[in-house]
């Protein structure tokens, strides 16, 4: 597209002039008045002498009509609006004859027969069209932002977020909690991933990081006596890009003092409630809720979904398929009818790739062994047409907690399953919003590239009251007092009750193999908080963009993101990240070993 500097035609001053309704407002009862709207033209119609121009702005739109009686100078006016031009247009609402009536729209009763049109910028041609309907690439989208963000999807996303974050700050209020703000630039925090580094300039050689979430200073204020904090806020995370992660997302996060982990939920699950409440969704509280192992029994994953059936270990009805003492899984998907043999080989043949022997064959299997598959299928609840596989584990017993490698790959054979019937059934309606809490998670993970335990949430998480003996005993078996909640397969949130002892704490660093200097260096202004009075706290943080992602019935977080980055980590809008003068390099003493790109 050629950048034009100039304007082709006489634009208008705003001037003095007060737009009176907003371009949804206008009803039947509003006829005889005089208006003025202003907005985007979002179409122009002449038909012989009459032209038509539908106003849009956040609210609705609105059709303006130019008569020929209007006079040429505004008539011409009018002849020279193009798509999403900027106008504002004076006029008498007027009752449309019922012919003319458009029931699609909330102003279709009515039109504004116009005496004057203001042209206040014009446009170059959108990149795209305005319509939802029209699919345009996400690269294009990304690029021009600005109109993208204009479409109506975007703008019900975005005015949805905005109504979530204002119920949040609502309800948290109401209830007592402070929204009190952290520092961006700070040190690390650990959630797992790497940290985005800001270099210091006044001090050569060192770094802020930002933060990966605001998790020592909320602790830190509940150690200060604030009692019950929130904040929405931003947190920043260099690690792998997918649909449903950004570098920078936004939390809402909150910390307690003296709660036990159902004080917790007793604050979340309200919440989350309300703000479903606001996308139109009424939804059912308690939470069912689930034990990290049951999770992963019947689940094989710790995010379960549960519009798709659990599945189920049947090693007791058949010995003969289990081996090293490992489990044999029952995996059913209602309402598939049949599955063809090509279908039934994929599977077997996705089950493989993850290290299982998959029994695909539920006919056979009912002639050879029909007593123990009236079990299975009992077990299961599964109807005659679902379709029921078997798996179970074909070598060597792999990993810390050898069953859950079992589960893990049998889980995603059943939401490969799943997603591949998904049109035979309605398991994966969206607009089933299936809730749940997943409690007592591991406190530790096996991290295979370090050879070390890692903190499963992180390291500040208590373990639970019966498991203290194993935190050196038997860590793959210690369990912590942290707990998820998962919406239809995401995990949306997730916190702990905090160790709030710093003997404890300590112990917990050791466990985790950092060594007393390393956890002075790295944590030593919490190990000291600790000691001036901490009380018993806890809390969560729930993935702010996950929520609205999953009530806007969208699939990515980036289309509920304003301004979003791509799976590369690009703005492609601002085209950030970008390089910096030579001289903000020099006075931040950073010289490049590599060279740059
Ligand atoms: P956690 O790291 O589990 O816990 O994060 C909490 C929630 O934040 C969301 N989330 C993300 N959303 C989008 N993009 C990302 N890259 C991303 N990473 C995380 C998820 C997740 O459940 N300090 C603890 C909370 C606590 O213990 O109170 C924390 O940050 O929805």
């Amino acid at each position: 597209m050629e950048t034009s500097t100039e304007t082709s035609i006489t634009l208008d001053f705003l001037g003095e002039l007060r737009r009176t309704h907003m371009c949804g407002d206008l009803r039947a009862a509003d006829a005889g008045k005089t208006v003025v709207l202003m907005g985007w033209a979002h179409k122009r119609r002449d038909h012989g002498g009459v032209i038509f121009i539908d106003l849009r702005d956040r609210d609705g739109i609105t059709q303006a009509v130019f008569h020929e009686d209007v006079g040429p100078a505004v008539h011409k006016r009018a002849e020279e609006v193009r798509p999403e031009y900027v106008i504002a247009v004076e006029g008498v609402v007027t009752p449309r004859g019922a012919n003319a009536i458009n029931p699609n729209l909330a102003t279709g009763e009515i039109e504004v027969v116009a005496s004057k049109i203001w042209i206040l910028n014009e446009s170059r041609t959108p990149p795209f069209p305005m319509e939802d309907e029209v699919d345009v690439a996400e690269d294009v989208r990304l690029k021009y932002r600005y109109v993208d963000l204009r479409r109506p999807r975007m703008q019900r996303n975005v005015i949805l977020r905005s109504k979530i974050a204002y119920a949040t700050r609502e309800l948290l209020n109401s209830q007592g909690f402070l929204e009190i703000e952290t520092p961006f630039m700070t040190r690390s925090t650990p959630e797992g991933a790497r940290d985005y580094l800001v270099p210091s300039r006044v001090q050569p050689g060192t770094f802020y990081a930002l933060p990966q979430s605001p998790q020592i200073f909320k602790q830190l204020l509940m150690v200060a006596g604030y009692e019950k904090y929130f904040q929405i806020v931003r947190c920043f995370r260099d690690e792998d890009l997918r649909a449903d992660r950004q570098p920078e997302f936004t939390q809402i996060d909150l910390e307690m003092s003296f709660p036990q982990q159902e004080r917790i939920y007793e604050v979340i699950e309200p919440l989350v409630q309300r703000i479903a409440e606001v996308a139109g969704y009424k939804i059912e509280t308690p939470f069912p809720r689930i034990t990290y192992a049951d999770a992963m029994r019947h689940y094989g994953i710790d995010k379960p979904d549960r519009r798709i059936p659990p599945m189920h270990p049947v090693e007791d009805i058949f010995p003969e398929l289990a081996s090293a003492g490992l489990p044999v899984v029952a995996i059913h998907i209602p309402a598939v009818g049949s599955a063809s043999r090509k279908e039934r080989d994929e599977i077997k043949a996705y089950g493989q790739e993850r290290g299982l022997r998959v029994y695909d064959d539920s006919k056979r299997l009912e002639r050879d062994y029909p007593e123990q598959m009236a079990k299975v299928r009992e077990r299961c609840g599964a109807a005659e047409d679902a379709l029921l596989i078997l798996a179970a584990w074909a070598g060597e017993p792999k990993g810390q907690r050898p069953e859950e490698t079992v589960y893990q790959a049998c889980g995603q054979v059943r939401l490969y399953c799943a997603q591949k019937y998904k049109d035979r059934h309605k398991l994966l309606d969206p607009k089933n919003l299936q809730f749940l809490w997943v409690v007592d998670f591991p406190m530790f993970e096996w991290d295979q590239e370090d050879n070390r335990w890692m903190a499963a949430h992180h390291p500040f998480t208590s373990v639970h009251d019966d498991d203290l003996e194993k935190l050196t005993a038997d860590p793959a078996r210690c369990r912590a007092k942290s707990y998820d909640v998962v919406l239809n397969g995401v995990e949306l949130g997730s916190g702990s009750i905090r160790i709030h002892r710093r003997d404890v704490q300590t112990k917990v660093f050791a466990a985790l193999g950092f060594s007393t200097e390393e956890a002075h260096r790295r944590f030593g202004f919490l190990l000291e908080g600790l000691e001036y009075g901490a009380p018993p706290h806890g809390g969560i943080a729930l993935g702010l963009d996950r929520l609205v992602m999953i009530l806007a019935g969208e699939t990515s977080i980036r289309d509920v993101i304003p301004f979003p980055k791509t799976a590369r980590g690009t703005d492609l809008m601002c085209e950030a990240p970008s390089t910096v003068p030579e001289r903000s390099l020099k006075e931040l003493g950073i010289t490049f070993t590599r060279p740059v790109k």
